[in-house]
């Protein structure tokens, strides 16, 4: 009976002490490459510990026996003394166990804490404000991929070519579809319509539902098709979507022509290009 009530007693312990090292086990597991079948049970072992441990400790301590004092006579008989001192002097065991119980919870918790926050480093760096600008800026030229300078002459009507802002040719991000149409067919508010000349019309490569490169011009509907699920853009009306499933416009990037004649950009995109991120904005 004893011997049962000191494993009850044990229960808490060990399931804390087990969580620690089922966290401490998913800390190397996860620094030494991870694999998310083992990682899964360990978090699950040291989760199980660490309840099954809370559980126990509070049955233990509320109890589940039911017990009905009779009213004693008030008095100080030897007995009763005698039965007084020897319950203090027992109630030092409890003291120092529960200490073992709060280290050894206090252990589990930190190890898991530490467990839970380690995978963060998965992360990587911070993109800080990388995802809202490209390298488009006032006055760059819009080049070929091989990097040739394109003048505002050498593109007839219904022409499209991808561009990318002079010596970034590999970013990716600023890789945009430079269209001409006729220009009063176009629909866009007049400080946009200042940065498309003569039907001239920049707008971002990359589809704002997923990020594929926006590859197909429909010619007679003035429409640009993303292959990947068939969004369909406007490009008459600022390459609203009208079909599929993105629902905002590709950005317009302002374009002029220099003194020479040379497509340049007027600015970076006014909005960041691409799908939509947690902290974009509208
Ligand atoms: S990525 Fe373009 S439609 Fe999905």
């Amino acid at each position: 009976m004893k011997a049962s009530r000191r494993g009850h007693e044990r229960l808490p312990v060990v399931a804390f002490l087990l969580a620690s090292a089922a966290s401490i086990a998913l800390v190397v597991v996860f620094a030494t490459g991870g694999d998310a079948q083992l990682e899964g049970a360990l978090l699950a072992v040291a989760l199980a510990g660490i309840g099954i441990g809370l559980a126990s400790w509070s049955h233990e301590l509320t109890g589940n026996d039911v017990e009905i004092e009779a009213r004693p006579p008030v008095g100080s008989a030897a007995q009763p003394r005698e039965e007084f001192v020897v319950t203090l002097e027992g109630s030092s065991r409890p003291l120092s166990r529960r200490r073992v119980l709060i280290g050894s919870a206090s252990a589990a918790g930190a190890s898991l804490l530490a467990a839970l926050v380690l995978p963060a480093r998965s992360l990587g760096p911070s993109p800080g404000r990388a995802l809202f600008r490209t390298p488009w800026k006032a006055g760059r030229r819009l080049v070929t991929p091989d990097g040739t300078a394109l003048r505002a002459a050498e593109l007839g009507l219904g022409n499209i070519v991808t561009v990318f802002p002079e010596g970034a040719v590999d970013a990716d991000e600023a890789a945009t579809l430079l269209i001409r149409v006729e220009a009063d067919r176009l629909e866009l508010p007049p400080d946009r319509l200042a940065g498309a000349p003569d039907g001239l019309v920049a707008y971002s490569k990359i589809c704002t539902h997923v990020g594929c490169p926006v590859g197909l011009y429909r010619e007679t509907t003035h429409e640009l098709v993303c292959p990947c699920h068939q969004s369909t853009f406007d490009v008459l009306r600022g390459a609203q979507p009208t079909f599929g499933p993105a629902t905002r416009a590709l950005p317009q990037l302002p374009i002029g022509v220099d003194a020479e004649g040379y497509l340049i950009a007027l600015g970076d995109y006014p909005e960041p290009v691409g799908p939509g991120f947690w902290n974009r904005g509208t």
